[in-house]
């Protein structure tokens, strides 16, 4: 059985850091309970002294949440460890995450001090954290950047003091893969008792290296990852949590696992995208609107024949229920039957060819075809097949100081007639010019006029509902002229009562 990898969410502090992206307690509480449900191990719920909202937020979480351990940032000082352990009162299952900057870059710009001054405060920080709670976790603030050497010496003595885990943040996202991992094996190999200690990752995203930086780190010992959902996070963002939880998941050659219940992930990143006012992008890995889709005929047609071919991941393991094959102007016969049997219609080849002309000349027009659009293009072909009454010729004049007049020519059981009628409106006529040729009462009910999408040459779909002693029947038809559509849903009704 492979070891098992702590998975420490930090879309609460790290990811709501980013202009834009707070959220308010109880938006909070939301994604606390989705990340609860994800399975996170760790949680990182906030920086506390950062504002009394922080702190408040953090104090209703620890109510509701109980299973995962809830952890709380500081800075090496005191009050900020003091207010962290205030915060994290109620909590089950708490943890101080508690550090300071390492790098030179920190030492000498952000703290105007020197390694022996930043090595003591380090331990300083983790050994007042201990005086509250047990799990103290340690983090050196752009470690990417800082020589091994000195790490290591700061993470003995952090270790020396009861720290329990070791972060080594690559704050600045600088580091390259084989570097990170260089690092996290350093530690390993040279630093005492790490053996007693967890070591996590937490890399930022700045040249789109972070996922590759954390399994690196992985793979050389890291037994915690720091990441956040949708990888948000200051700047280009954190690792995003989902990316590593599937890469792990779907390789067979990792020497660890996690217990993230891997189908709620797509359903967490829509919230969290939701809530944080943050679109995820189309084709951002296993959580965009693109993660999944094949669009072109040859890729769709490996997927319909063997899933495996083009995917890596069943989409169901992440929570991803929507068919992967985009319907487009690329596609072919082989996924257009697909679609139509998913929803319901089974064609014979020669329906079949007549649906996919139709659809072809719909795709040119739309980027891609929907299951309404679908229904559109077969439900008229079948239903004008088994009409007894069809539309042979419609005319309608209408406009601006005219009567609305409208001539219609229908073929019932064979026979052609023609009739002519004025109205209120174009439609109104047509309707009258019907009624007068079959020779019905019929009382229209209801009237719908509907657009697929949006466009002004977009399809018109009709639904009529019409009475005819004491009974209702209804019509539909679609089209790209709406007063068509509209005399063919009439017809498609009343040629129920013929
Ligand atoms: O990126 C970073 O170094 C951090 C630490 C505060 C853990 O977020
Ligand atoms: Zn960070």
């Amino acid at each position: 059985m492979s070891e098992k990898l702590y998975i420490f969410d930090t879309t609460l502090r790290d990811g709501e850091q980013v202009p834009g992206c707070q959220l308010n307690t109880l938006e909070k509480i939301e994604v606390a309970k989705a990340l609860d449900e994800l399975g996170v191990d760790i949680m990182e719920v906030g920086f506390p002294v950062s504002s009394p909202g922080d702190f408040n937020s953090i104090v209703e979480i620890t109510k509701v949440i109980t299973r995962p351990v809830l952890c709380a940032l500081t800075r090496a000082v005191e009050k900020d460890i003091d207010v962290a352990a205030d915060a994290l009162h109620f909590a089950k299952r708490k943890r101080i995450h508690t550090g300071i900057g390492t790098s030179w870059h920190h030492i000498t710009h952000k703290f105007n001090s020197n390694r022996d001054d930043i090595l003591q405060r380090a331990a300083a920080c983790v050994q007042y954290a201990k005086k509250y709670v047990e799990d103290v976790e340690f983090y050196a603030e752009d470690a990417g950047r800082t020589d091994n050497e000195y790490l290591a010496k700061v993470i003995e003595a952090v270790i020396a003091v009861g720290a329990t885990v070791v972060n080594i943040p690559d704050t600045t996202g600088y580091c390259t893969p084989e570097e990170y991992g260089a690092k996290i094996r350093f530690l390993k190999e040279n630093v005492k008792n790490i053996h007693k200690v967890i070591i996590a990752t937490h890399c930022h995203n700045d040249l789109g290296m972070a996922t590759a930086n954390t399994l690196s780190g992985v793979l050389n010992g890291a037994r915690q990852v720091e990441v956040t959902v949708n990888g948000i996070g200051e700047r280009a963002g954190n690792t995003a949590l989902e990316e590593v939880v599937m890469a792990i998941g779907c390789r067979k050659d990792m020497p660890v696992h996690t217990e993230v219940n891997t189908p709620k992930i797509y359903r967490t990143s829509r919230l969290v995208s939701t809530l944080m006012r943050m679109p995820v992008q189309p084709n951002k890995a296993i959580v965009g609107r693109n993660a999944f889709a094949h669009s072109s005929g040859i890729h769709q047609d490996g997927v319909l024949k063997n899933r495996e071919s083009y995917e890596i991941i069943d989409p169901a393991e992440v929570g991803i229920s929507e068919s992967s094959i985009v319907l487009t102007a690329r596609s072919g016969r082989h996924a257009l039957s697909h679609h139509l049997e998913r929803i319901g219609f089974r064609l014979t080849a020669e329906e079949l060819e007549d649906a996919y002309q139709k659809f072809l000349k719909l795709a040119d027009r739309k980027k891609d075809v929907s299951d309404e659009d679908l229904r559109v293009i077969v439900g008229v072909g079948q239903s004008e097949q088994h009409r007894r009454v069809k539309l042979k010729y419609l005319q309608v004049v209408c406009g601006k100081s005219s009567i609305p007049m409208a001539t219609v020519q229908l073929n019932i059981d064979g026979e052609i007639c023609t009739a002519t009628a004025s109205g209120s409106g174009p439609v109104d006529a047509a309707f009258s010019a019907i009624r007068q040729l079959v020779h019905r009462r019929v009382t229209l009910e209801e009237y719908l006029v509907q657009v697929v999408t949006r466009g002004s040459d977009d399809i018109g779909k009709v639904h009529v509902q019409v009475e005819n002693q004491g009974n209702t029947y209804y019509g539909f038809s679609a089209n790209t002229d709406v007063v068509t559509a509209s005399a063919e849903a009439f017809i498609d009704a009343i040629s129920k009562i013929v």
